[in-house]
């Protein structure tokens, strides 16, 4: 069966190649169920097929969708498929996988390029002889491409600026692709928010529509075998074809139990009058989105949320283990515990740094900020963990802040008191920790990402902080009870 023989082969990969030759070629096969998911996306066609499996490994994605053709019994007159996979080692298996498929057919052909897809792909698309393609399905290696690298000047001839392979590839096969022609992938999340990735988020909606996310909710789940964190989703788009409603499926894993699906309107996905062009992915109907266009940016409320400028790392010489005369404190994420400043501390982390003319600058004079840290651990329950800083915190007239915390803050200077505390319990409240996770899969919290969220109007804000205030203890019970209020 081909199931087993597909599987039987990933596995013998997985644990014989060494991790080196994987990392080196971004080399993670797809497990059959995942294969057999992602094929079973596109809508049959009674057509001629032009496959195309850019980085096709032992050939996985492209089998299963021969199966499925097959045992639904399309019409399909003629399949012709084009595999592309740089790795020499995996030409034989490959080569006799895509044979054994297509035999199947009554017409069918296939290509299989031993070479570089984006160098090849991108010459020809330079010079107009490119092959095009009805059906692409792919998992396109992912690793990071520098900017003067070939791989960038590559995606660039396909008119994409952009950070990762997979990225690439998947520039290069929407190019690729015939107008109303389907691309199936599975891809990091990564590219769903962050300011790098805009150009490509921005190459998608002009070349394509998006009809189908599907997530898996644990993010170590779709290739369990190997090593790989990364939160991967599974995106379907159609070439030059008319946005509708998306469909949003999502599992547990690669076993697919529990599969849930719902459509929701594009503007769920991306919001309007969102600049930065952020992929939303719902999880399920959130409480309260029938607000959410009521929300204030955080532009509206006149607050700036910046990282904090100072990088240690290039001022050592200043740094001090303790607070003494010409230095101020510095603060760091260890100084903030309990959504409060708890310096100082003995840790490895200094606690002060020297004034100099430099440093003077980059300083925050007394008053009310709001400190959100840049990177949570993947134990932390919640990604955006928010502390507050009062005129009482200081110790002198100013403060440092560290670049590894975001701080938000009105031109430089001190939130308003009702501001900030309102600030508080709006950043730690779980409504906003799942808004969060819409867009992002990772830990780490950027001020775009942050930028990026809905906020209260600024009566609501200053009513919350007003409510906190008088509060005793803080924790998630009090922080929810008084968004709730405002969310319904
Ligand atoms: C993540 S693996 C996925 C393989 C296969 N599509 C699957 O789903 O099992 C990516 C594949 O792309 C190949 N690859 C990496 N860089 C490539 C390039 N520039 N051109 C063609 N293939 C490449 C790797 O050798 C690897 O087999």
């Amino acid at each position: 069966m081909l199931s087993e023989t597909l599987e039987k082969e990933r596995k013998i990969h997985a644990f014989k190649t060494s991790s080196i030759h994987k990392e080196s070629y971004g080399q993670y096969f797809t497990p059959y169920p995942i294969a057999k998911f992602m094929s079973s996306l596109f809508p049959a066609t009674d057509k001629k097929i032009k496959l195309l499996d850019p980085g096709a490994g032992i050939g996985t994605l492209s089998c299963s969708f021969m199966e499925r053709i097959v045992q639904e019994h399309w019409n399909t007159p003629n399949i012709h498929i084009s595999a592309y996979d740089i790795d020499k080692t995996v030409y034989k298996i490959l080569n006799d996988n895509i044979a054994k498929s297509s035999s199947a057919f009554k017409q069918s052909d296939y290509e299989i390029f031993s070479e570089d897809f984006l160098e090849k792909t991108s010459l020809e698309y330079t010079k107009r002889i490119n092959e095009t393609y009805t059906h692409v399905i792919m998992n396109p290696p992912y690793k990071k491409i520098q900017t003067n690298s070939k791989e960038r000047q590559s995606a660039r001839a396909f008119g994409l600026e952009t950070v990762n392979l997979y990225s690439a590839f998947m520039g290069a096969a929407i190019s690729l692709t015939e107008d109303n022609g389907y691309i199936v992938a599975i891809v990091p999340r990564s590219f769903c928010n962050g300011v790098y990735y805009k150009p490509f988020r921005e190459f998608i909606l002009k070349n394509c529509a998006i009809k189908h996310i599907h997530l898996f909710e644990s993010r170590d789940k779709a290739f369990k075998d190997e090593a790989v964190l990364q939160e991967n989703i599974i995106i379907m788009l159609q070439k030059n074809a008319e946005q509708g409603n998306v469909k949003i499926s999502y599992c547990n894993d690669d076993s697919f139990v529990g599969l849930a699906e719902f459509d929701v309107p594009f503007n769920q996905i991306l919001h309007d009058n969102d600049n930065e062009k952020y992929f939303n992915i719902p999880t399920k109907r959130q409480v309260g989105d029938e607000n959410l266009t009521f929300y204030s940016t955080l532009k509206d409320l006149g607050v700036k949320v910046s990282t904090g400028p100072i990088v240690d790392f290039r001022m050592k010489e200043l740094l001090l283990k303790d607070y003494s005369n010409n230095s101020v404190p510095l603060i760091y994420s260890v100084h903030l515990k309990n959504h409060h400043l708890s310096w100082p501390q003995s840790s490895k982390k200094p606690n002060a740094i020297l004034i100099s003319e430099e440093i003077k600058k980059q300083l925050f004079p007394k008053g009310f900020y709001v400190l959100v840290k840049r990177f949570s651990t993947k134990e932390e329950k919640k990604r955006v963990v928010a502390s507050l800083i009062t005129p009482e915190d200081f110790i002198n007239d100013e403060l440092a802040f560290e670049n590894h915390l975001n701080v938000f803050h009105i031109d430089k200077q001190s939130l308003p008191e009702n501001i900030a505390y309102g600030l508080i319990v709006w950043l730690n409240s779980t409504y906003i920790d799942e808004k969060f996770r819409l867009f992002s899969g990772h830990t780490q919290v950027n001020a775009t990402d942050l930028r990026n969220l809905p906020y209260p109007g600024l009566g609501d804000l200053e009513s919350l902080g007003k409510k906190i205030i008088k509060k005793k203890i803080w924790n998630q019970q009090v922080f929810d009870d008084l968004v709730r209020g405002i969310t319904k």
